[in-house]
């Protein structure tokens, strides 16, 4: 059973920053903040800080209008975890991918291997991908929300199989006998499901951990269905201690429902955060990054999470009721819409105030005031610490691991050394063993 105690921290990793404004307001070259250099000496501070993982995003397309504003730029991350992987020692690697627009055989291969390469640091994020964008990219039409989480959680059951297709002791290694492997323990998968047919074991031997760790990102009720259903860790938008409270109830009922508990799952919602020595100057550093934000990108972008064409409507204007219907059902659009309907405001003011992620923690203050509030968190059993999203990198980054990091050290809520090896050793999860 783990502690309750101790917070567990992932670095939610892109350049420059979270928020979109920072590589405005930082005055290092525009395009070394996406080199595999510049994410490469982030993950290095992260590993100096002691934190869990760094965690990728993904999405597998490119918001056109975006690019225009700030760096787009979606290396895929399970080479880039490979990759900075295997220069790191210490910290653990998630990266996200969408069983929407990925095939499990293969996906099951390459998180395999990233497991071999990080020497059992890797982690999975199974995320079904809510733009609609995306569709295109593969000739497809982007399946309804309830479609894709019905994919999902068949998509992780076939790459389970496939990861325990090698049983543990498989390789037997017997040179006097010349016997390299122990064909009965190596099974093929043998799966026939409503969306995948597939027949053979996994190419590759089991993986370090067994298998790489499952994290899960939705918070729509089908979200955490499969959360309670597959996952080990979860991201989340949470903007309160109650809020948090709240979705642990919801998700140990969901995983109740497959004989789990919300015990066997680290949530760790999403924290963006400025620092500062005092308030004054965190809250200077904040109003830099708010005025040097483009009011065009915020509306535009608000209609893109609510799964909106950004073309229909009107920023002028309060949302039109008729397009809210034909919003996305994910949590992020949910609560736009909600917000949207219950005002009168033009959408263009609305999306002055939704920044960041939707319903998400925003956070401004002093290294001791973020201490403070990860620990009434943490201790309340609100969250099991947080996914760490700075707003710049690499200031806010550095002044987490500098100054927050000591300070939750000393009040014993955050490890001064890695015990383990393995991801599942950092966050104290079971090894998967068949
Ligand atoms: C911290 C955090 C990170 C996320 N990262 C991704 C991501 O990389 N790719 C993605 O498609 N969705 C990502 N999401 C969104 C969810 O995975 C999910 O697809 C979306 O919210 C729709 O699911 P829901 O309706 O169940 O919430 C993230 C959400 C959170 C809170």
């Amino acid at each position: 059973m783990p502690s309750r105690r101790e917070a567990h921290f992932t670095l939610f990793l892109t350049p420059s920053g979270y928020h979109e404004s920072a590589w405005l307001v930082q005055d290092d070259d525009p395009c070394e903040a996406i080199s595999v250099e510049s994410l490469h000496r982030a993950a290095a501070t992260a590993e100096r800080g002691k934190l869990d993982a760094v965690f990728f995003p993904d999405w597998p397309m490119l918001s056109h209008f975006r690019a225009e504003y700030f760096p787009q730029v979606r290396y895929d991350p399970i080479t880039l975890m490979s990759a900075l992987g295997a220069a790191n020692r210490k910290i653990g690697w998630i990266a996200s991918a969408s069983t929407t627009y990925n095939e499990p055989f293969d996906l099951a291969r390459r998180l395999a291997t990233a497991d071999f390469v990080t020497n059992g640091r890797a982690g999975w994020n199974v995320v079904t991908t809510y733009h609609a964008e995306a569709a295109k990219n593969f000739g497809r039409t982007h399946p309804a929300h309830g479609d894709r989480y019905a994919r999902a959680a068949e998509f992780v059951e076939v790459t389970r199989r496939l990861w325990d297709s090698w049983e543990d002791d498989a390789i037997v290694g017997d040179r006097s006998r010349g016997r390299w492997a122990d064909i009965d323990r190596i099974r093929p998968a043998r799966f026939e499901g409503a969306h995948f047919s597939v027949e053979g074991a996994l190419p590759v031997p089991r993986a370090p951990q067994g298998h790489p760790v499952l994290a899960q990102a939705g918070s729509s009720p089908a979200g955490i269905d499969l959360a309670g259903r597959i996952a080990e860790l979860v991201f989340t938008p949470q903007s309160s201690p109650d809020a948090g409270l709240g979705f642990r109830q919801k998700l140990d009922a969901a995983a109740r429902r497959y004989g789990r508990t919300a015990d066997d799952i680290r949530i760790l919602p999403g924290l963006a955060f400025v620092l500062g020595s005092t308030e004054e100057e965190a809250q200077r550093l904040r109003a830099e990054l708010e005025e040097s934000a483009s009011p065009e990108l915020r509306w535009k972008n608000l209609a893109l999470n609510a799964g909106l064409d950004h073309q229909r409507i009107d920023p002028g204007k309060p949302l039109d009721p008729r397009l809210a219907e034909e919003a996305e059902k994910t949590t992020f659009a949910q609560h736009i819409i909600s917000a949207a309907l219950s005002s009168d405001r033009p959408f263009i003011d609305l999306a002055q105030e939704i920044t960041g992620l939707p319903g998400g923690l925003e956070f401004t203050g002093t290294p001791e005031q973020l201490a403070d509030l990860i620990e009434d968190w943490v201790l309340s059993g609100a969250s099991d610490g947080f996914t760490l999203q700075p707003t710049t990198i690499p200031t806010a980054l550095d002044a987490f691991v500098d100054h927050v990091v000591p300070i939750l050290q000393r009040r014993e809520l955050f490890r001064t050394e890695y015990s383990g090896t393995t991801l599942r050793e950092h966050l104290g999860l079971a090894a998967v063993r068949v």
